[in-house]
């Protein structure tokens, strides 16, 4: 039984309480501003395009059914981060909930949303730093702008735009969170300001019989669309991992979660809407990976795609910032419960972050950037956020049952039904990916299982404690 060890609610928040050596220093702004930058990038400047090739015109009610799936689990999220004011996010709810070895899968499946998020969206960064400066008139040798095998036909060694950025992100998380958070205030900011001025420029040039038909491909394009753009939200659950740095999580982590994701489903929904109403839903197939510049070719307002570039570079930095953050804070919590190696969850002194694990996680990631074909990758991406979400909703309901009267100082309304809606949606968009998600899903849970059962189980921190009893 024990594999089903569990953490007591009470040695969560000693946890946090005691042992957290890591400085608390956000607020509810800060973590709006952390949503904010997981949440705006690739999904609005890159992946808008293709999306509208599926849902036609009403690609923003897409976005507004993926953005009502995602504050049901932000919702769940919300409730247990009040209760667990612990970093963690998912892995350490679950720990408390289902025990041990549950806790593992979902933690070591975090890092397919999170790990693997950083090293694709670097890959996208590099792709749209090359495109610019190619427009520039610089070509960057194809050999070091690529992963092996990513071009066919092409001789590719090693994508070091990828590689670069990444380690640049790295470098300022491992300076601690004060630098994490000025840095993306100031990049959030200017990206919101460039989304806003391309709605503002843009909105004189919508022509409503672009609308029409407003469902080319009926309910079933509008679906399949939700069920892709649910990549655009990822990352809202990051701020939940900022608990034990945080000044109240208790009051400020809901807070940060439902007006961050409020706020980015009314930015996607805007910007789609102004694109379709100018670019016949069709025509984005010219220019797949930059919808925006079709836009702005259709109005004539190229002035501002100086301004867009920036806006997309800086969105794309801010998801590999606060991505890689939330990496390492679960990897802290995993360690600190001795199911990871001790150096995860070291502190340095200086900075009162876990430097080493930031470094290590980092240069993970930017190799990943460096030498993987990552293109493919999203759908895997989506499938480990859609198993911790499941697991998060379900979760909420069980503690509402097993333990009705902690304090909780967020309620999520409609419990069970609406965490069981939200569970429901995860696991129906679970069931589209494709077959080869589900195999490499499979795959990479049973190696996470062998390193539970050869490392983790036997250097948890529960089980040493129990065995001295
Ligand atoms: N939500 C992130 C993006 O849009 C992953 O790129």
């Amino acid at each position: 039984m024990s594999l089903f060890r569990r953490k007591s609610i009470e040695s969560l928040v000693q946890d946090s309480c005691q042992k957290s050596k890591l400085k608390q220093e956000l607020g509810a702004l800060d973590l709006i501003f952390l949503g904010i930058g997981a949440m705006i990038g690739t999904g609005i400047f890159v992946l808008t395009g293709i999306e509208s090739l599926k849902s036609g015109p009403a690609l923003p009610i897409s976005l507004i059914l993926a953005g009502i799936a995602c504050i049901l689990v932000a919702l769940a999220y919300a409730e247990l981060a009040s209760i667990f004011p612990v970093t963690g996010s998912a892995y350490t709810y679950t720990y408390a909930t289902f025990g041990e070895m549950i806790a593992w899968i979902i933690g070591w499946n975090l890092i397919l949303e999170y790990l693997f998020v950083v090293s694709f969206v670097s890959v996208e960064w590099s792709g749209y730093v090359q495109l610019l400066l190619s427009g520039l008139g610089i070509h960057l040798s194809t050999a070091f702008a690529a992963a092996p095998f990513s071009i066919p036909f092409a001789d590719t060694y090693f994508n070091l735009p990828a590689f670069t950025i990444i380690m640049y992100v790295t470098f300022i998380l491992a300076q601690g969170t004060s630098s994490l958070k000025r840095i993306n205030h100031m990049m959030v900011i200017i990206k919101v300001s460039v989304i806003l001025l391309f709605v503002i420029v843009a909105v004189w040039y919508v022509k409503p019989d672009n609308w029409k038909p407003f469902t080319p491909f009926g309910y079933g394009g509008v679906m399949t669309a939700a069920d892709s753009v649910f990549f655009a939200y990822i990352g809202f659950d990051a701020i939940v991992s900022a608990a034990e740095e945080t000044k109240n999580p208790k009051k400020d982590l809901p807070k940060g979660l439902l007006i961050s994701l409020g706020i980015c489903i009314c930015l996607y929904t805007m910007v789609t809407a102004v694109m379709t109403g100018i670019v016949p839903f069709q025509m984005y197939e010219i220019n797949l990976s930059w919808p925006i510049a079709l836009v702005l070719e259709t109005t004539g307002q190229n002035w501002i795609a100086g301004f867009i570039d920036l806006g997309a570079i800086l969105g794309m930095t801010t998801i590999l910032l606060v991505m890689l953050y939330g990496q390492t804070r679960i990897f802290f919590a995993m360690s600190r419960d001795g199911l990871l190696p001790k150096r995860f969850s070291q502190v340095n002194e200086k900075h009162r972050a876990p430097v080493q694990a930031t470094w290590l996680l980092g240069t993970i990631a930017a190799f990943a950037g460096g030498i993987l074909p990552l293109s493919k990758l999203s759908e895997l991406i989506n499938m480990g956020s859609l198993f911790a979400f499941t697991l998060v909703c379900i979760v909420v309901i069980v503690l509402r049952y097993s333990n009705p009267d902690l304090p909780r100082a967020f309620r999520s309304p409609g419990v069970p039904i609406l965490p069981l809606i939200g569970a429901g949606i995860c696991i129906f968009l679970m069931k589209d990916l494709h077959l080869r998600t589900w195999l490499v899903f499979g795959v990479w849970s049973c190696l996470g299982l062998i390193i539970y059962f050869t490392y983790s189980r036997k250097n948890a921190v529960m089980g040493k404690e129990s065995s001295k009893r």
